[in-house]
């Protein structure tokens, strides 16, 4: 699919058919997900593919699927026939920034207090964008969603407490769904987003 028509396509999708995800597409998918950058290459970015039908079940209770059914979703996260469980390992970081040719800089990388940006949530939301976009090339659908209960779903899949879920991304084929009320807002006007050479936007932001 041309780029263009993959970043004008992408929305998240809050619904999905039965029918099921091939093989090749999710590991296409994931290609892009670990091709994403990361800080000094630490690559910390961490995915548990969920496809088991008991398991996704278990994802969307922890993921508070209930809650989206009472609102008037339809049951997407159960019903997606592929879950990434999208997760960043801190400590990759903290000892990457620890090896020589970081070090020498000596900004106090080696430590989560050096970091003014975490870069291990940005490169985790970098995967995320990616695969998003990979979902849709493949003529997919995708969502996301932060996890609710992130204490119960680490119990659910195994995670060590040492990693952290940054969000759920859901997979499948599209099913007409429902769409999120907050895009009643409206996209911001590209001029108060994007700027030429210096700051112009207005002070006061948009509510
Ligand atoms: C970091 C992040 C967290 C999000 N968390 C949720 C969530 O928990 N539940 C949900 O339904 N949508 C979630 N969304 C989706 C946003 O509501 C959605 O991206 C936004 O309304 C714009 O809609 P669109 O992506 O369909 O264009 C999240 C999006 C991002 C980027």
């Amino acid at each position: 699919m041309e780029f263009n028509d993959v970043v004008r396509r992408r929305r998240m999708v809050r619904n999905y058919t039965d029918e099921p995800v091939e093989q090749a597409a999710i590991d296409r998918i994931m290609h892009a997900a670990v091709r994403a950058p990361s800080a000094g290459f630490s690559q910390g970015q961490r995915f548990i593919v969920v496809t088991d039908h008991a398991t996704r079940l278990a994802v969307a209770e922890a993921g508070g699927e209930a809650e989206y059914v009472a609102s008037g979703f339809e049951p997407w996260i159960s019903r997606a026939p592929v879950h990434v469980v999208i997760c960043t390992d801190k400590g990759a970081y903290l000892r990457r920034y620890s090896e020589p040719d970081k070090a020498a800089a000596a900004t106090g990388q080696d430590k989560e207090s050096g970091w003014v940006v975490p870069y291990w949530w940005v490169d985790a939301g970098a995967s995320m964008m990616a695969i998003l976009y990979a979902a849709v090339n493949e003529g997919l659908a995708a969502g996301f969603l932060g996890a609710h209960a992130l204490d119960n779903l680490k119990t659910v899949l195994g995670i060590p407490d040492e990693i952290d879920i940054v969000g759920i991304a859901t997979i499948g084929h599209p099913a007409e769904d429902r769409r999120s009320g907050s895009l009643t807002r409206g996209w911001n006007p590209s001029s108060d987003v994007i700027m030429n050479n210096h700051w112009t936007a207005p002070r006061v932001p948009r509510v």
